[in-house]
């Protein structure tokens, strides 16, 4: 069947579902490497399965017009041909059109996914205050495993939202959601990359301690187990909610008692919602109550105080690393947000070297958030500045000329590969990367208009 079923081009396919219709190839889809890039089964209703088969090199892909297979519009009507979906808009003439518009495409689901969530941790906080404490625990089940499903297609996806450096309001609700995203990006590069290795070595040093196989060093998680660390991620500040906003906001140093008490959020508050809710799932309450505790011996400012760097499970190692990312990312009342590609940097030196699973989860984290983060500006060692497509390669866009001066016309895409290195073309490393709000100043309109807003 699949040899004879018509192949379409996954343009044709976007435009399909950009219409509100829906697509199911009836045959799995592999990569040149043989592994499995879109199922059978699945129902595809947005772009961003399809943009990823593309990234493959995958211009057109067999639809099974039987069976389960087949193309519908936006009433349900099955589509025999897609040439009636022929885009309205004028087809991509450039390399730099193609990603402006694919990255678009990204960014509009993404988005959706994102207002989604922010409806649901809003709901929850909200419920909180009202209900003296209580909140109903299915629609997070429900969200956070539609943002861990967005995520299998698109670990790049959240990456080229930037709304919140234009917004002081509503720190509480994307922060919960850009750890969650983050955190389970960087646990699924973990596991794959690092599960069989280290539990191998952990489940020999476990044999020898006699030690029982708790959640602490486990890495081989089941899906269902993965899913739930998401919701950990998703819930770890859920105790900000009941602590003095005044507090959280200030401007300038915490003195000593002001510092206890934004300590409560974990240590108490956070604790005591889940169990006024009979949340009792070990990942979640764990992450909740660790997610700020030392990751090695002489780490300042983490708490609890008393536990071991060595007992603290790698899920809660990774939200911490997804905290701090997050939070020196984003806008605050009292800080500008910094430009990602410096803050990689210092979570890399600050907690490099100090021990083996930490250094793992290191290299997840930086594989998964990127050396340059897409979405970020760089500083090109011939004095241009450049927008980040994708962190591998990596591909951009130049923003300014060799003097810093912005330019308005489309450029030519660069991707900086040894050809590039060979020609002294690479990221300056020198200089200090821009902040995001410096980027946007000198951002050329079209890119704003398709890439911010
Ligand atoms: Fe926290
Ligand atoms: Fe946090």
């Amino acid at each position: 069947m699949p040899d004879t079923a018509p192949k379409i081009s996954i343009d044709q396919l976007v435009d399909i579902v950009n219409n509100g219709g829906k697509v199911r190839t009836g045959v799995d889809i592999f990569n040149k490497q043989g592994r499995l890039i879109l199922e059978k089964d699945v129902l595809v209703t947005d772009a961003i399965p399809l943009l990823n088969v593309k990234k493959f090199g995958i211009g057109v892909i067999p639809i099974v017009n039987a069976g389960a297979g087949g193309m519908w519009d936006k009433d349900g009507n099955s589509i025999e041909s897609p040439a009636s979906f022929t885009p309205a808009k004028a087809a991509p003439t450039s390399e730099i059109d193609r990603r402006i518009n694919e990255i678009s495409e990204i960014r509009t689901a993404a988005s959706q996914k994102y207002e989604k969530a922010r409806g649901c941790i809003k709901n929850v906080l909200t419920s909180i205050q009202d209900n003296g404490g209580h909140f109903d625990f299915a629609p997070i089940e429900d969200t956070v495993s539609g943002l861990f499903a967005f995520i299998s297609q698109n670990d790049n996806a959240f990456s080229y939202l930037t709304r919140e450096i234009f917004s002081y309001d509503d720190y509480l609700y994307n922060h919960s959601i850009n750890v969650c995203t983050i955190g389970t990006v960087v646990l699924k590069k973990f596991a794959e990359k690092f599960g069989a290795a280290v539990n191998k070595r952990l489940h020999n040093s476990m044999a020898d301690s006699g030690e029982p196989d708790g959640i602490q060093f486990r890495k081989c998680f089941t899906a269902r187990e993965m899913r739930d660390i998401s919701i950990g991620f998703f819930m770890h500040d859920i105790g900000k909610i009941l602590v003095d906003k005044e507090v959280l906001n200030k401007e300038g140093k915490l003195t000593a008692d002001e510092f206890e008490i934004v300590k409560e959020h974990s240590l108490s508050k956070g604790p005591e919602l889940f169990a006024k809710n009979s949340i009792d799932n070990p990942f979640i309450c764990k992450i909740g109550r660790l997610h700020h505790a030392r990751l090695f011996n002489d780490e300042k400012r983490c708490y609890p105080a008393d536990v071991n760097p060595a007992d603290i499970p790698s899920c809660v190692k990774i939200c911490k690393l997804a905290d701090i990312y997050d939070a020196m990312t984003s806008r605050r009342v009292y800080k500008e947000a910094m430009n990602p590609v410096g803050v990689v940097a210092d979570i890399f030196h600050k907690y490099a070297h100090k021990d083996n699973l930490l250094q793992l989860i290191l290299h997840a984290f930086v594989e998964a958030v990127g050396i340059y983060p897409p979405g970020s500006v760089v500083s090109l060692t011939n004095g241009q500045a450049a927008y980040v497509f994708d962190g591998r390669g990596p591909v951009l866009i130049p923003i300014t000329d060799t003097d810093g001066q912005p330019l308005n016309t489309k450029q030519d895409i660069m991707v900086l590969d040894k050809s590039a290195a060979a020609r002294g073309l690479e990221i300056d490393r020198r200089k200090p990367p821009l902040t995001p709000v410096a980027a946007h100043k000198i951002m050329p309109a079209y890119l704003k208009k398709s890439l911010y807003l």
